[in-house]
């Protein structure tokens, strides 16, 4: 008898024990190598509960250096403290707000959430004239009012019930509208509450976010500074035997295998590359059948991993850096328009050939293009994701130019645009 599709779904996994601990979203109990991190931050923190002001900080680090996982932790380590009347005597109200600013990428959406959040909501409602109170009423009636409003608020919940408030903005760099003002008005509140106090961490990796700043709010905000260092082989190993200890079956993961995946995680010190090159290979070993993961599903897992990290980051990329990313793979596919010049390698094209490209694109999708400066600007762009490289051609028939190459097979790039932008054909 041929089994129920959700029978063999459901059959007995020989890999994996719990996936739950395999999620980006998951948190483990401790974080390895980053003791020194979670102190510092508990450190600067830590005032709020003796109803002391504690300091702003910036913390900055490459991408998968742990700097969420580490601040959610510290935070669910105050939580617990605050929510613990045997160890929090004080009672000071502490509450904190965490958000991520690819989400909220504006001053106004930034106030928003503040009080918005679960945390804050309980005093919101009481100041808030609700007729009859279901909590999206107070979304509604927040998301009516204007920013000016919206201080008045946020002013009058701290005061009122004089509240210590720490506010987590992580990825801050991707808050594109008034991240200046921003600083300003959380400043500017401190200087006028009798009560309470706000106090606020920013988390990059983008360092370049310090120079959009302007000096006063920089020293605001970077009064205090912690730089997350990138993890080195040994220091992930630690960190996916930690997960394979509780995510995998007994003996289904080698040490060999742990030492490959940091060896190529450790490239970039990334924590978050390493695990999800162990769960895709736990994936594909599981769907083979395989007792245990052996080097080949390490190597496919890779490649996998690759074309989908990628994938994400030319979708997400804005509409024209797309047009861009697709005109260079029709050009990288088809050779160039040119000949090939003697001592420029064949992957190379020039800027001139794949802007010419990119004008046409645009206005076969019916976009305007951007000028030559806009489109220099967008390369440089997708050169620090990773997605080209360029180099600057020596003296030659066209003179000096900036020479692109792809860094992805251009037919899979092709495919991800077209599937992106929603062009069939
Ligand atoms: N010391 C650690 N111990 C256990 N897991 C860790 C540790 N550091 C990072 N991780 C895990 O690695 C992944 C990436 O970490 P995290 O999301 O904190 O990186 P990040 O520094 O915030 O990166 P990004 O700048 O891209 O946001 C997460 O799944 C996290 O749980
Ligand atoms: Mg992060």
């Amino acid at each position: 008898m041929t089994q129920n599709i959700f029978e063999s779904e459901l059959m007995e996994r020989h890999i994996f024990r719990n996936l739950e601990v395999l999620s980006p979203h998951y948190v483990p109990q401790e974080l390895p190598h980053r003791e020194e991190e979670i102190r510092e931050i508990t450190r600067t923190i830590a005032p709020v509960l003796r109803n002391e002001n504690p300091g702003n900080m910036f913390i900055y680090g490459k991408t998968g250096t742990g700097k969420t996982c580490v601040v959610q932790y510290v935070i669910r380590k105050l939580r617990e403290f605050v929510e613990n009347p045997e160890k929090n005597t004080s009672n000071v109200p502490v509450k904190v707000v965490y958000m991520n600013c690819k989400v909220r990428n504006s001053k106004y959406q930034v106030l928003l959430k503040i009080l918005e959040d679960e945390s804050l909501n309980e005093e919101s409602l009481r100041d808030v004239p609700l007729r009859d109170g279901p909590k999206n009423q107070l979304r509604d009636q927040l998301r009516g009012m204007d920013p000016a409003d919206l201080y008045d608020r946020l002013f009058n919940v701290i005061q009122n019930n004089g509240i210590n408030l720490i506010v987590i903005l992580d990825e801050i760099d991707m808050i594109t509208k008034g991240l200046n003002d921003l600083m300003y008005i959380l400043t500017r509140i401190n200087d006028e509450l009798t009560r309470g106090h706000v106090s606020i961490i920013g988390i990059s990796n983008d360092m370049r976010v310090k120079k959009r700043l302007d000096p006063r709010s920089r020293s605001t905000l970077c009064e205090e500074e912690k730089v997350f260092p990138h993890y080195n082989a040994i220091q992930l190993k630690a960190i996916l035997k930690q997960r394979i200890s509780m995510g995998f079956k007994k003996n289904t993961v080698d040490n060999s295998i742990v030492s490959r995946i940091a060896a190529f995680a450790a490239q970039d010190g990334d924590a978050r590359y390493a695990l999800r090159l162990l769960k895709k290979a736990g994936e594909l070993a599981e769907n083979s059948n395989s007792e245990r993961v052996t080097m080949d599903h390490v190597e496919s897992a890779k490649k996998a991993v690759e074309e989908d990290i990628m994938a994400e980051a030319i979708s997400t990329l804005p509409e024209h850096q797309q047009i861009v990313m697709y005109s260079i793979a029709a050009l990288a596919s088809q050779g160039g328009m040119y000949k090939r010049l003697s001592g420029i390698g064949t992957g190379d094209l020039f800027t001139g050939e794949v802007y010419e490209v990119y004008e046409n694109n645009c206005r076969a999708l019916n976009r305007n293009p951007r000028t030559m400066r806009q489109f220099s600007q967008y390369l440089s762009e997708l050169e620090m994701l990773g997605l080209i490289t360029t180099s600057i051609s020596g003296k030659g028939i066209r003179g000096t130019t900036r020479l692109i190459r792809l860094g992805y097979p251009p037919e899979e790039i092709k495919v991800i645009v077209k599937r992106s932008l929603g062009i069939d054909q």
